[in-house]
C-alpha cells in the first residue's frame, strides 16, 4: 500500500513515540526544540548502526577509536576557528521576540512563490538571489527590501546579527575558565596528534575515529528530529601525505558506482546528478584525490548495507560559499526523505593542514612529522665560521653565548650583518667577525604537516532516514501468506523492514496461549536464544496475531512460537517478518538455525 507523502513523517514519528524509538526530551515540561531522547528500541537501533560503522572503519580500515572530552577549553576552539567562524546570521522579531536563522527565514518566506511564479512578484528579487553564504549586511538588506515580517506574529524584524553556534560554559567555580561543548569530535583528535603519531609509529597514512555527542546551539530548529542541538557524530580523521595521495587499498572500492552531483553541475541547475564509476570520477578529476574518492565509495557502501535504497542516495559537492571554514573541498552524502527532501547525513571533507597548522601556531607545539626521503639528497650549504680574534675583544663575557647561537645555524645574514638576541639584548655581528665556508650536506628527509580527509557521519539523521525508508504498510493477502491462520485476511500491518542485523530485537518468543506448560517451554527457548547472544523479547499478552503485528512494527525479523505440538514433539515454529513464512524445527536446532541466518542464509530457502 502506498503511503501519501505528507503522512509518512507523522506516521514514523507516531510509531517511534508509541513503541519507544524516539521521545521528545523534557516532554513533561513541554519539550524544547532540538532535543530528542532515544527510547529502549531507538537506543538499541542506534547502537547497532554505530556497531556497523565500527565494523567498516575500525575493523575494516584499521582506524583505532579514541574518546576525548565533550567539553573543550576555549584555546582549542579559538585556534580551530570555531569561535570566530562557526556562526549563523540571526534575526529577532521586535514584537514577539522569536528568533530566526536569517537565511532560512528568507528561504521559507520565498517558498510560496515557487508555486505562484509570475502571478505575484513580491519576492521576485529574492528568488533570483542565492541566500547561501550571504553576510549579515546582505541578508539584512533582503529582509528590508522585500519587507519580510515575523512568520509567527507578523511583527517587524530587528537587525540581523551573527551568533555563535557553540554552547558556552565555564570550567571550575565562577567564570574563570571558559569552555565550550564540542561542535565536532574532530578537535579532540587533532589536539592529540603527537600521541597519535607515536602510536602509529610515525608513518602516514593513518586514521583515527571517535563516536560521541556533539552540540550546536541551532537558532530555533524547526525540522523535528533532523536538526538537533545535541547529536551523535561518528568521525574519522585520516592523516595523509599531501605529496602522495595514492590510497593503499583503493582496489576495495573499484567498480563502485555512486550518484555524484559536482559543484559545476549545480550552477543554475545545469546538469542533473548522475551515476558514475568511482574511478571514472577520479580520472576525470571530478573528485580531487583518491582518499576523497575512496571515502565517498565507503560511505555509499555503509548506507546501502544498512538498508538505504540506492536510488535515494547521492553525493553533492559543496559550493564554494557553503564550505565550512576549515574545508578546501567537501562532498555530502545526501538521502532523499519524503518530508525534508534531500538531507545531508555525511560530510566528507578535505581539511588539508588547516587544523594541525592552527593548533601548532596557537600552542607553540611541533605538530609535524619527519618524512624520510627514499634517497638522501645532497645539498650545498654556507656555514658561518666565527672569527674569535674579532668577536672576543668586542663582546667579552657574551662571547660563549654568541658562539653557541652562531653554531645553531639558524642565523639570517642581512647586508652582511647578523643580528642576535643575547640575554634580551640585540647585538650585531659585522662581516669582519666571521667568514663563510661552503659545505656539502646530506638531507635525509623533511618535516611535513599531514593533510586530513574527514568522513563525518550524523548518526541521528541516518537513523531517522532508515526509519523512514524501512516503514511500510501492507494488507495481508492470505494467498501469498501461506498457512497463516493466525493472520487475518486484508488486515493492515505496519512493518519496519530493517535488515535483521540492525533490528533492535533479534527474536521474539511467543507462547500460543498462557498455559503453564507452554510458558515453561517458552522460558527454556528464551534462555537457549540468549546463550546465542540474541536480544530476545518474550511476549504472552493478547492474541498471537496481535503479537505478530506488534513485532512487525518494531522490525523484529523472527518470532519463535511455542504451541501444543511443542509439548508433544519438542518442535517450535519460526516465523519470518517479511514473508510471514513459518517453518517448524526441533527446539534443539534453534541455535544452529540462528547461526545460519546470521551467516546470511536465506530463511525462505530453509525448511
Ligand atoms: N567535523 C565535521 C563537522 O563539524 O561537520
Amino acid at each position: 500500500m502506498q503511503i501519501s507523502d505528507k503522512q509518512k513523517y507523522d506516521k514514523v514519528i507516531e510509531l517511534s513515540r508509541r513503541r519507544g524509538f524516539l521521545w521528545r526530551s523534557f516532554e513533561i515540561y513541554g519539550g524544547t526544540s532540538g532535543f530528542w531522547d532515544y527510547g529502549p528500541l531507538g537506543a538499541a537501533l542506534k547502537r547497532k548502526i554505530e556497531e556497523e560503522w565500527r565494523k567498516i572503519y575500525v575493523i575494516g580500515e584499521g582506524f583505532f577509536e579514541i574518546e576525548t572530552p565533550t567539553i573543550g577549553i576555549k584555546e582549542v576552539f579559538v585556534a580551530s576557528g570555531h569561535v570566530n567562524n562557526f556562526v549563523d546570521v540571526t534575526v529577532e522579531c521586535t514584537k514577539c521576540g522569536a528568533e530566526y536563522r536569517a537565511d532560512h527565514l528568507i528561504r521559507d518566506a520565498t517558498k510560496p512563490l515557487v508555486f505562484e511564479h509570475g502571478e505575484n512578484g513580491t519576492f521576485s528579487h529574492v528568488l533570483e538571489t542565492n541566500v547561501e553564504g550571504l553576510d549579515v549586511k546582505e541578508l539584512d538588506k533582503i529582509i528590508r527590501e522585500d519587507d519580510i515580517k515575523c512568520p509567527s506574529c507578523g511583527g517587524e524584524l530587528g537587525e540581523c546579527y551573527q551568533s555563535n553556534l557553540m554552547f558556552k560554559t565555564s570550567i571550575g567555580a565562577g567564570e574563570k575558565k571558559v569552555g565550550y561543548l564540542r561542535p565536532e569530535t574532530a578537535q579532540g583528535i587533532f589536539v592529540d596528534f603527537p600521541h597519535l603519531l607515536r602510536f602509529y609509529r610515525e608513518k602516514l597514512p593513518f586514521g583515527i575515529v571517535q563516536i560521541g555527542k556533539a552540540y550546536r546551539n541551532e537558532i530555533s530548529p524547526r525540522q523535528g528530529v533532523i536538526r538537533l542541538r545535541e547529536f551523535t557524530l561518528a568521525e574519522a580523521e585520516i592523516f595523509i601525505d599531501y605529496m602522495d595521495d595514492t590510497h593503499p587499498i583503493f582496489e576495495r572500492v573499484e567498480g563502485e558506482k555512486v550518484v555524484l552531483y559536482p559543484r559545476e553541475d549545480q550552477k543554475d541547475g545545469k546538469n542533473e546528478p548522475k551515476e558514475r564509476g568511482i574511478e571514472e570520477a577520479l580520472n576525470k578529476k571530478m573528485i580531487e584525490n583518491e582518499f576523497l574518492a575512496y571515502n565517498i565509495a565507503l560511505a555509499h557502501k555503509f548506507l546501502t548495507k544498512i538498508g538505504i535504497p540506492k536510488e535515494k542516495i547521492r553525493f553533492r559537492q559543496h559550493k564554494e560559499e557553503e564550505m565550512a571554514h576549515y574545508a578546501s573541498d567537501c562532498w555530502d552524502a545526501e538521502i532523499e526523505t519524503e518530508q525534508f527532501g534531500w538531507i545531508e547525513v555525511i560530510g566528507i571533507a578535505d581539511r588539508e593542514d588547516y587544523d594541525l597548522k592552527a593548533h601548532s601556531t596557537a600552542s607553540g607545539q611541533d605538530l609535524t612529522l619527519f618524512k624520510s626521503f627514499e634517497n638522501p639528497i645532497k645539498t650545498k650549504k654556507k656555514l658561518i665560521k666565527p672569527k674569535m680574534g674579532k668577536i672576543g675583544p668586542v663582546f667579552k663575557e657574551k662571547t660563549p653565548s654568541i658562539l653557541k647561537k652562531l653554531k645553531e645555524g639558524k642565523n639570517e645574514i642581512k647586508d652582511g650583518k647578523i643580528s642576535l638576541e643575547i640575554d634580551g639584548e640585540e647585538i650585531t655581528i659585522g662581516e669582519e667577525m666571521y667568514s663563510l665556508e661552503e659545505v656539502e650536506e646530506e638531507v635525509y628527509g623533511e618535516k611535513i604537516i599531514p593533510h586530513v580527509i574527514e568522513p563525518s557521519y550524523g548518526i541521528d539523521r541516518i537513523l531517522y532516514a532508515l526509519l523512514e525508508h524501512s516503514y511500510r504498510e501492507e494488507s495481508l493477502n492470505l494467498d501469498t501468506d501461506l498457512n497463516l491462520s493466525d493472520e487475518k485476511e486484508n488486515e493492515k500491518r505496519i512493518v519496519l523492514g530493517f535488515n535483521a542485523f540492525l533490528a533492535p530485537i533479534d527474536v521474539a518468543v511467543l507462547p500460543l496461549l498462557t498455559k503453564e506448560g507452554l510458558i515453561k517451554k517458552s522460558r527454556d527457548v528464551v534462555e537457549t536464544l540468549k546463550r546465542e547472544n540474541l536480544l530476545v523479547d518474550y511476549d504472552d499478552s493478547g492474541s498471537i496475531g496481535r503479537r505478530y503485528r506488534r513485532q512487525d512494527e518494531v522490525g523484529t525479523p523472527f518470532c519463535v512460537t511455542i504451541d501444543f505440538e511443542t509439548l508433544e514433539d519438542d518442535t517450535v515454529t519460526i516465523r519470518e517478518r517479511d514473508t510471514m513464512k513459518q517453518i517448524r524445527v526441533k527446539k534443539k536446532y534453534l541455535p544452529n538455525v540462528f547461526r545460519r541466518l546470521r551467516e546470511g542464509e536465506e530463511f525462505k530457502k530453509m525448511n
